[in-house]
């Protein structure tokens, strides 16, 4: 990996530990959503987003970009305004209505004949679409490939014992253009339980590094009232950028 900044009290922890077995069920996320806790939600958009977006757009236009775990981020309605096409997918219908109507978009829905149970929401003009299922049965098959991956919350928020299967999965949809922006959060995991979990460079670097060239951009304070909260004294949210080889 290359360009490791050197920030203070941001050692690598081990959370073989305290992290590795914890587990979310998706039952859990929907209810999270049904009982609006949800503060992980950023009405103003990533500061890191804005402030790296010509890297991530590299001068291109039209381009088909993917949010996993993508809950209502406000950044969907931001690109698709800049003429990108968006897709995005989430477990919870409330989050994808909640993102139209807030964004007042007028949508329709239609099944997906390739996924049992699984809706496909759209706004009229067209530009974002919106898979309302499980991450893991999206694959390349049915949303075809992306040139460029917006993840923040989402590799965070993905149980640690799955994080090689959605790592996989984002390289299967990866073109070979694609930039793929990753944030990651660096905690104690001693002090929370997750999500968001804490995820260290060396696991970026063991998920993706075989095929994928990773390039840490910036660390930035992220510590919130709300992670205060949970007992936390620092939060570096991490930003890197991923390219296939
Ligand atoms: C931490 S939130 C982040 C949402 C969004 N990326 C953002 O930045 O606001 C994680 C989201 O993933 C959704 N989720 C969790 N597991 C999922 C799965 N297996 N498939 C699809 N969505 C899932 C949750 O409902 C939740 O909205």
């Amino acid at each position: 990996m290359e360009n490791s900044l050197d920030t203070p009290g941001r050692e690598e922890v081990d959370d073989t530990v305290s992290q590795q077995d914890r587990v979310v069920s998706e039952e859990e996320w929907l209810k999270k959503w049904q009982l609006r806790n949800i503060g992980f939600h950023n009405e103003e958009g990533h500061l890191l987003l804005k402030k790296y977006l010509d890297i991530f757009l590299g001068g291109r236009n039209g381009l088909k970009i993917f949010f996993p775990l993508c809950g209502k981020a406000v950044e969907m309605k931001w690109l698709a305004d800049m003429g990108h096409h968006i897709v995005g997918v989430e477990i919870s219908e409330i989050a994808l209505k909640e993102f139209f109507t807030e964004q007042n978009l007028s949508y329709s829905e239609e099944t997906v004949p390739e996924i049992p149970g699984a809706k496909l929401m759209k706004n009229t003009s067209g530009n974002i679409s919106l898979y309302c299922c499980s991450l893991y049965d999206l694959t390349s098959s049915v949303a075809g490939k992306f040139d460029a991956i917006w993840d923040r919350g989402s590799l965070v928020a993905i149980n640690p014992c799955d994080r090689e299967r959605y790592a996989n999965l984002m390289i299967s949809l990866m073109n070979k253009s694609c930039c793929y922006l990753l944030v990651t959060v660096s905690y104690d995991p001693s002090k929370h339980a997750g999500p968001p979990f804490y995820v260290s460079d060396s696991e970026v670097k063991k998920l993706f590094g075989q095929c994928c060239d990773i390039k840490l951009l910036e660390k930035i304070d992220g510590l919130m009232e709300r992670h205060k909260a949970w007992g936390l004294d620092y939060l570096w949210e991490v930003m890197y950028t991923i390219v296939l080889k």
